[in-house]
């Protein structure tokens, strides 16, 4: 704790009061405003809080303006050439790397969890093969929290620990069991002596040899791990507000989920294909296209470009774009996905030349390359969000688990600047 604060002056009432800064290790300090409405009967204004730290984390941190992203410290550009997605899932939930025998643990903790209730197949087969698999994966979620409500116990650390290994194990297999259902492939059967991204594909995609599903399995272990936290942003800002009032763990994430499945958030990857498939089938050219998502009028947008906290390249999409190069170049010119990356690459160059983008720093994120890679491995479009719900479950229950373990845990309850009506009585109807 440091003596640094700023004072700030009420012009109206004179009135003049301290407001301590705390401090980061990365990134803007932040002004404590607790005490402004006892003191000043002021509150602060921030919708969309674009400029508001809601909480304090050790989890990850993001420097939008050079494009850089780290999870407890380590870059993901690191993580991703020589991590896995279960050894990071350990990282971001211990806060350090595992030894051998940790991971051993760990991932034996998660494979023996694989064994779902298998009457969630049940309850997939009631949805019809075109239901969205992200409201499907929702209603699974609060099947789990049915299923576990009993043992809620949000304080005590072996039920976090036992409900955030279950999450970690569960969602993977039930998204499997998902595509298995819109596939009209049989449900296929968890192997517990494979890791997370193996065992999804293995059940994904059963009829692949041996070599397809190790190669399938390396690009999709990578896609979770660079998916899998990403600071406060708006699904795991939901996680965190549900969670505050000590609802189950399930009904947390389903809630998370919830928010993810939005074209602006996680349902971006989805869109982008969308678009890229409405630019190849269509007569008009890209920059038809580019000059539509600038036109205000239109509402229209580049779906994959633009990020809220990215003023530069989102480091995710560099890397999965490597991913996406190794994929494509391997395809021969007639394979449905070369035209895709072909427009993609157009629509990129053109954006990042084009000053509307260059000047308000939209660059390519996330979601712009991932559905591509999705796509190359074979996942129907309607999945993508689900397969990044499906990472993003290890940063939310990471979240989680650091919100109740924060000292100054308590439930959330934003305020409001209030504009409606002033006080009025009620009038009867007939004098209405
Ligand atoms: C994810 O928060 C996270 O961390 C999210 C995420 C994660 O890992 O959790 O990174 C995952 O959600 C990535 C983002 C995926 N969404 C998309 O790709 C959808 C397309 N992008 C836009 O919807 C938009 O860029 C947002 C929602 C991502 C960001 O919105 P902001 O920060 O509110 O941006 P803005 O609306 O303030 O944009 C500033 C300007 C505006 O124009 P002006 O009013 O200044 O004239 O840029 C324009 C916007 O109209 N703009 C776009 C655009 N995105 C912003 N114009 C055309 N195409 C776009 N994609």
């Amino acid at each position: 704790m440091t003596n640094k604060k700023i004072t700030i002056k009420d012009a109206e009432s004179n009135k003049e009061i301290d407001l301590p800064i705390l401090e980061s290790v990365l990134g803007p300090n932040v002004v404590d405003i607790k005490s402004l409405e006892k003191n000043l009967g002021l509150l602060s204004h921030d919708p969309g809080f674009l400029a508001t730290s809601s909480c304090e984390s050790k989890i990850t941190f993001i420097d939008g303006n050079e494009g850089k992203l780290w999870y407890r410290g380590y870059p993901i550009e690191e993580l991703a050439e020589k991590s896995n997605f279960t050894e990071t899932a350990y990282l971001l939930l211990k806060n350090k790397l595992p030894n051998i025998n940790d991971l051993e643990l760990f991932s034996n903790d998660i494979s023996n969890s694989y064994d779902v209730d298998s009457s969630i197949k049940d309850m997939i087969n009631v949805f019809s093969k075109d239901s969205h698999p992200m409201a499907i994966m929702i209603a699974c979620l609060s099947f789990l929290a049915a299923k576990h409500h009993k043992e809620i116990n949000i304080q005590n650390e072996k039920y976090r620990y036992e409900s955030t290994i279950n999450l970690i194990a569960s969602v993977p297999v039930i998204s499997a069991w998902i595509l298995n259902h819109i596939l009209s492939n049989n449900f296929q059967k968890p192997n517990k002596s494979l890791s997370i991204a193996e065992n999804f594909i293995n059940m994904s995609f059963p009829e692949l040899n041996e070599e397809q599903k190790n190669h399938s399995s390396k690009a999709m272990d990578i896609i979770f791990l660079l998916h899998a936290d990403h600071e406060q942003n708006a699904s795991t800002s939901t996680v965190r507000l549900s969670g505050s009032s000590e609802t189950s763990p399930y009904a947390a994430i389903a809630a998370g989920i919830t928010t993810l499945w939005g074209p602006t958030h996680g349902g971006a990857n989805e869109a982008v294909i969308n678009m890229l498939e409405e630019i190849k089938n269509s007569e008009r050219d890209v920059e038809h296209y580019v000059e539509q998502a600038k036109d205000k009028e239109n509402p229209f947008r580049l779906m994959g470009f633009g990020h809220r906290i990215y003023k530069n390249y989102d480091p995710r999409a560099k890397i999965i774009q490597k991913i996406a190069h190794e994929y494509l170049n391997k395809l021969d010119d007639n394979n449905p996905n070369k035209p895709l990356f072909d427009i993609a690459m157009k629509l990129e160059k053109h954006a990042l030349e084009d000053d509307y983008f260059v000047s308000r720093k939209l660059y390519p994120n996330v979601d712009f390359y991932s559905g591509i890679v999705l796509k190359a491995i074979g996942i129907p479009q309607s999945m993508y969000t689900v397969i990044f719900a499906l990472a993003r479950t290890v940063g939310w229950v990471a979240h989680w688990n650091e919100m109740i373990e924060d000292k100054n845990f308590r439930i959330g309850r934003p305020r409001q600047l209030y504009t409606g009506k002033n006080k009025t009585s009620y009038k009867d109807i007939k004098d209405r």
